[in-house]
């Protein structure tokens, strides 16, 4: 197979796998300094291939001041050495190609760390303005003006995020040159895909026009002072190609995944380049069956949507939708079509951790950036040293402990995740009574209770029941199955 992948790899890339989001400083310390690294993640790959995913997405993993935990990139080509070496880097993705498993890398390229080489070399790379008043009123998303001055300079430059992320200017051509750059090098070293960070905000108005005040606030969540925006300057510009076309050809066929914040309705432009895009209306919608069902049937009518309920910005499924509602929420991301992203620790079910005494992310994401927990012990086997964020409770929730546990919510993703490569369609909702959300894909039926009560789910001629989310969750009803509160089956025609 190509690119040294070993036979168990799936033939379906990237459309129809599992991809688990790897938060590398939260996942196995292997030396003890209590920051996770690359031996640690590949310590943990047969966990991963018993597992059953089909790729690792890693969170950054390259040289950073850490202002924004490695999403403020100083060097787009060198490995963080906290994370360990470049031979770690190469040793991690021979040993997951052995495995089957693909990997997956995060390219951060809409901005730079401010101690990036180029922003006092280049200063044309970037997004500047002669001061001091701010050519507009643009935003940043992490709150505050999207405009600082640079104390060296004087000058202004833009910063989409943290000030110490200023953004590249993709309209310049020798920035394209210097980012395809980065991407072959990637390709070149056996990297097999990459999620593209902030795509949205690659390319924005030539003329750096004021964003218009908004008629409806933005339907994803976002500071309070920039829903009273229309974002459609500041991001999302119409030449987005100029700067998509680049990324595209310089991978070539690896697959680019992007994380576009924009309503599913507003992707579709961004999948003439990319094979992915990720859908948030699915994350970010309610615990409620309406808002589901419109979120799966808006996201599915664009080829090319990647699934994802959690990742290291937001709060866990767990914590958002309830703990109650965990086991049912991996059925319904894990029998959707198309590409899934489960995030680490996802598969035990693990909840938010309280703010800490020290926070680490400024934006407040340390909750769902909790390590994750192996075992029963204090630093939950994630390191022998003191963690950079405490584990939450891995006395309660550990790998070790469901993974012998026939019934955990861990054995219910790998049994998910092995039923879903048989599943075949695309999604049709049914009619089901309140607070369920029944699907068909194929012969397969689906169907959530997302209320307390009990509710009465029929099956298709011939079906029977191939999945529940926990033994005892269904009977025998009049007219079908009667399904529990918070459960979910899966039913299979022949
Ligand atoms: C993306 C990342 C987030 C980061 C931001 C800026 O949204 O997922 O963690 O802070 O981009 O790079």
């Amino acid at each position: 197979m190509a690119r040294g992948l070993g036979p168990g790899a799936s033939a379906n890339w990237p459309g129809g796998a599992v991809v688990y989001e790897i938060y590398p400083r939260s996942f196995q310390d292997g030396d003890g300094d209590g920051i996770g690294d690359l031996p640690g993640i590949r310590s943990r790959l047969p966990y991963l291939e018993w597992l059953g995913v089909d790729a690792i997405w890693l969170a950054p993993i390259y040289a950073s001041p850490l202002a924004d935990y490695g999403y403020d990139v100083s060097d787009h080509t060198a490995i963080a050495p906290e994370f360990g070496t470049e031979g770690d880097f190469d040793l991690l993705v021979a040993d997951a190609h052995d495995r089957g498993i693909r990997v997956v890398l995060d390219l951060v390229v809409s901005h730079t760390s401010i101690e990036h080489p180029w922003f006092r070399d280049r200063p044309d790379f970037y997004v500047l303005a002669d001061g001091p008043e701010p050519p507009n009123n643009w935003l940043a998303s992490f709150g505050g003006p999207a405009w600082s001055p640079d104390p060296v300079s004087g000058r202004l430059y833009l910063h989409s995020f943290y000030p110490e992320q200023p953004d590249l200017d993709w309209r310049n051509p020798d920035v394209r040159e210097a980012m395809a750059a980065v991407v072959r090098h990637w390709v070149g070293r056996g990297v097999d895909g990459f999620r593209i960070d902030a795509v949205d905000r690659m390319v924005k108005d030539a003329a750096l026009r004021d964003d218009p005040p908004a008629e409806a606030p933005f339907p994803l969540p976002m500071p309070e002072e920039l829903r009273h925006l229309d974002l459609i300057h500041s991001r999302d510009s119409p030449d987005m190609g100029i700067a998509l076309a680049t990324l595209r050809e310089a991978a070539g066929d690896v697959p680019l995944i992007g994380e576009v914040y924009l309503p599913v309705a507003r992707i579709l432009p961004y999948l003439d380049y990319l094979d992915g895009a990720f859908a948030f209306d699915l994350l970010h919608a309610e615990w409620d069956a309406e808002q589901l069902g419109l979120a799966i049937e808006r996201s599915s009518a664009a080829a090319g949507v990647a699934w994802v309920t959690s990742n290291h910005d937001f709060p866990r499924v767990a914590t958002r939708w309830g703990e109650e509602n965990a086991r049912a929420a991996a059925v319904l991301l894990l029998t959707l079509g198309g590409t899934a992203f489960v995030y680490q620790g996802e598969e035990l079910g693990m909840v938010d951790g309280e703010p800490g005494e020290h926070p680490r992310d400024r934006f407040g994401r340390d909750g769902c950036r909790r390590p994750m927990q192996w075992d029963a012990s204090d630093a939950g086997g994630f390191t022998s040293g003191d963690p950079w964020l405490e584990p939450v409770d891995p006395g309660t929730r550990n790998a070790d402990a469901q993974t012998a546990d026939g019934d955990s919510i861990l054995n219910l993703f790998r049994r998910l995740i092995e039923l879903r490569r048989g599943i075949e369609g695309d999604p049709v909702r049914t009619e089901s009574p309140p607070e369920t959300l029944v699907f068909d894909r194929g012969r397969h039926r689906i169907a959530i209770n997302l209320g307390n009560g009990t509710a009465t789910v029929a099956l298709p001629e011939g079906a029977s029941v191939v999945l529940e989310t926990e033994p005892g969750t269904l009977r025998p009803g009049a007219g079908g199955v009667e399904v529990d509160g918070h459960g979910a089956i899966v039913a299979r025609v022949g």
